[in-house]
């Protein structure tokens, strides 16, 4: 195995910026190179890097994906952090295929999972089959995945499953002290590279966290437009809503029978309990994010929901994707405004 990688590899985010834009240059613990060199010597494919929020995780898939670029190797690089991204907007997992070095965070999106949410916490199916769906579809030689900084509580839990679903060839844990132990110790049957974070690794606060995810969604929303789609033409998943039989109801602006009950929208006046029926706002739906997917189920990116016309039953949304590639639309769970603001982080009634 060849040595000398620091003095070979150098990052991609040094080459060609004006010292003005030049963000801070990662530093490359000598330990970060020799994990980078293992796995290249031991053949290691599917690696997912672990580690609570701001240890560095972003940093290392940066290094790593690029060391391995820059030794002539095709990376996958899987984001599954849904909050804090990498490639693609926010509250999905994405992929970007790469053949030369890149910044990641100016990698080209190749493919995406809607989960529906910024936050992993009850989204933990979504979140783990997107991720092996993105593995799955991956096509460089290595791929590298990164994850959410949740590694407490619940977060121990979605770790474990998604080991199990990702079967990686190598779990690289980047901790202080002994944070991530009760991980290793579940993973002990997998190749497990253990690696201190950088000195530099520094926290981020809530309010730069939340405009990282602003300026994520504005980009992704540029070139977005309005359009109606006919709510018999669309398949509208991830909700009990349109996928019922609708009825005529007096008491509602608009109803649907399902097998154990009624699903309704109120007319004007705010909800009332009713024996099975579940009675949503007028307005439940406005501002709600959706992924968008052509008729395959392939996510093509993201839309707002701007209203839904019952009467005519359509549903207009917002999107930069273009109208004739449309055949489904996912019902997120969080509303965003045009800005990339986020409104509500929960759905406006159970549908
Ligand atoms: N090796 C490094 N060299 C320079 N800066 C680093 C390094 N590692 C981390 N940092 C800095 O620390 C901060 C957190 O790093 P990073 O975003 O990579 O962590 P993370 O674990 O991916 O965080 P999150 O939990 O938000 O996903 C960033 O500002 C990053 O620039
Ligand atoms: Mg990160």
């Amino acid at each position: 195995m060849s040595s000398g990688w620091a003095g070979t590899w150098r990052h991609p985010r040094d080459k060609g910026m004006t010292e003005r834009h030049r963000p801070t240059p990662l530093e490359i613990p000598a330990p970060w190179y020799r994990s980078a060199e293992r796995i290249l010597a031991e053949g290691w494919r599917r690696i997912m890097v672990v580690g609570a929020t701001d240890r560095g995780k972003s940093s290392y898939c940066n290094f790593l994906v690029n060391a391995l670029l820059s030794k002539g190797q095709t990376v996958s690089f899987v984001d599954a952090d849904v909050g804090q991204k990498d490639v693609g907007p926010p509250a999905t997992v994405s992929l970007a295929d790469l053949d030369a070095p890149a910044e990641l965070a100016q990698a080209p999106c190749h493919a995406l999972y809607f989960v529906g949410h910024i936050s992993p916490i009850a989204h933990f199916l979504p979140l783990v089959l997107g991720t092996r769906r993105m593995a799955e579809a991956a096509q460089g030689e290595f791929v590298v995945i990164d994850t959410v900084g949740l590694v407490q509580g619940k977060g121990r839990v979605l770790k474990g499953f998604q080991i199990e679903s990702l079967r990686p060839d190598a779990l690289v844990c980047l901790e202080r002290g002994e944070e991530l132990a009760p991980i290793r110790h579940a993973a002990r049957h997998c190749n497990l590279l253990r690696l201190h974070p950088s000195r530099l690794a520094a926290g981020k606060s809530p309010n730069a966290r939340r405009r990282a995810r602003e300026e994520a969604f504005q980009a992704h929303f540029r070139g977005a437009r309005e359009m109606d789609l006919g709510l018999k033409e669309v398949i509208v998943q991830r909700t009990s809503l349109f996928n019922g039989e609708p009825v005529e109801d007096p008491r509602f602006l608009y109803a649907e029978r399902l097998p154990d009950g009624l699903i309704a929208v109120a007319g004007g006046a705010a909800p009332h309990a009713l024996e099975r029926v579940q009675v949503l706002p007028r307005h439940f739906a406005d501002h709600l994010l959706c992924g968008v997917a052509d008729k395959t189920g392939e996510c093509l990116g993201l839309g707002i929901v701007s209203g839904i016309d019952f009467g005519r039953r359509s549903l207009a949304l917002w999107t930069p994707v273009p109208k004739h590639r449309i055949r489904i639309v996912q019902f997120g769970d969080m509303y965003l405004d045009r800005h990339g603001h986020e409104l509500h982080l929960g759905r406006q009634g159970h549908f």
